[in-house]
């Protein structure tokens, strides 16, 4: 049976992986993208969706949604980096496909989201890889939708690790008061942190093996695979990240690792991959998930009592991410993209 999901992104080389991901997966029927001012603003993010569903003959429906996060840009200190509006950096403003000339549909997406689940048997899941801007709206239009999402997988956030400034995930960082309004929501949800996707990245090398698959998916999926891998060469991003080592009875011990810069992460694309086959996260904690929104240094960061500390007296909001089968994912990404 396959999974019907709405995909919430901000294409975006990563989300636009997702996204035909999603369109080849035998087990998921892509019944919309909404779109989210994020990795670039919504007017783009919306044209990158359009420009896929072109490139796919896809035919899926694209929802505009919403063009600024819910309050935090009201104080221009707290963003210094958003919006993205041009940067050198590995998502670019437009995707390299023709100029999309199909329209979105004239439905808002946050309305979309609500008509849609409220009218639903509860039968839909969510993949967010994008600041959570809709889905928070949605939940403050009509906060019964929180009853009928399936599943809410998101990309976003980190254990350790940091993307968007010393402290945060970029999702979560560029609309806080967002990812809060869901986390402390009991929709069903899943977070895949960088924790995650740091550890289901995809090789030069394996680049090269997709676009050698020959279909128009693959090698534009190695495009935008190698455009990352470059990106982290030139902006010479160290991206550290910590292979968290749990030691039963103690907090864990974090041991810093440096990622050899021939290799990147397609963040995005692991919450398809999760919907397709969750056994592609091998490690999880179910923990209560909170996200810094009153500024300051760490604002838009996530924090996952992932040791129990508050004794069970916190809900258990999440299923938290710690680990992932990089072989499992770039496999489904080989079989699925590489379809003819
Ligand atoms: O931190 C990674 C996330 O930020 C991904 O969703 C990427 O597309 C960017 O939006
Ligand atoms: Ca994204």
């Amino acid at each position: 049976m396959k999974k019907k999901v709405i995909l919430d992104c901000d294409p975006g080389s990563d989300d636009a992986v997702a996204i035909m991901l999603a369109w080849f997966s035998d087990d998921i029927d892509l019944m919309a993208i909404t779109t989210v001012n994020g990795n670039r603003i919504v007017p783009k993010t919306t044209e990158n969706a359009l420009r896929m569903v072109q490139f796919l003959h896809a035919g899926v429906p694209v929802y505009r949604g919403c063009g600024d996060p819910i309050i935090c840009n009201e104080i221009p200190s707290r963003k210094p980096n958003l919006p993205r509006v041009t940067l050198n950096d590995c998502h670019g403003d437009f995707l390299p496909l023709p100029e999309a000339k199909i329209q979105p549909q004239p439905e808002h997406a946050v309305f979309y989201l609500v008509r849609t689940l409220m009218e639903s048997d509860g039968d839909i899941y969510v993949a967010a890889t994008a600041p959570l801007t809709n889905i928070a709206m949605a939940l403050r239009i009509e906060p019964r939708i929180a009853g009928k999402i399936k599943q809410l997988v998101i990309m976003g956030g980190a254990i350790c690790g940091a993307n968007a400034s010393p402290s945060a995930e970029f999702n979560f960082y560029a609309d806080p008061e967002a990812a809060k309004i869901v986390m402390d929501t009991d929709i069903p949800k899943v977070i895949l942190p960088l924790d995650a996707t740091w550890r289901a990245c995809i090789t030069e090398e394996q680049c090269q093996e997709l676009a050698a698959l020959g279909t128009p998916a693959a090698k534009f999926a190695a495009t935008m695979s190698q455009k990352r891998i470059d990106n982290l060469k030139v902006n010479d991003i160290s991206q550290h990240n910590f292979d968290l080592r749990h030691t039963p009875g103690t907090v864990a011990s974090a041991v810093l690792y440096r990622y050899d810069n021939t290799m990147a992460p397609i963040h995005d694309a692991l919450t398809i991959a999760y919907l397709i086959d969750p056994s592609v996260i091998t490690e999880w904690v179910d923990a209560n998930v909170d996200i810094e929104i009153m500024s300051g240094i760490c604002d838009g960061r996530m924090v996952a009592d992932i040791h129990n500390t508050k004794k069970g007296r916190d809900p258990v909001t999440a299923r938290v991410a710690l680990n992932a089968d990089a072989a499992k994912f770039t496999a489904m990404l080989f079989e699925n993209l590489g379809r003819k």
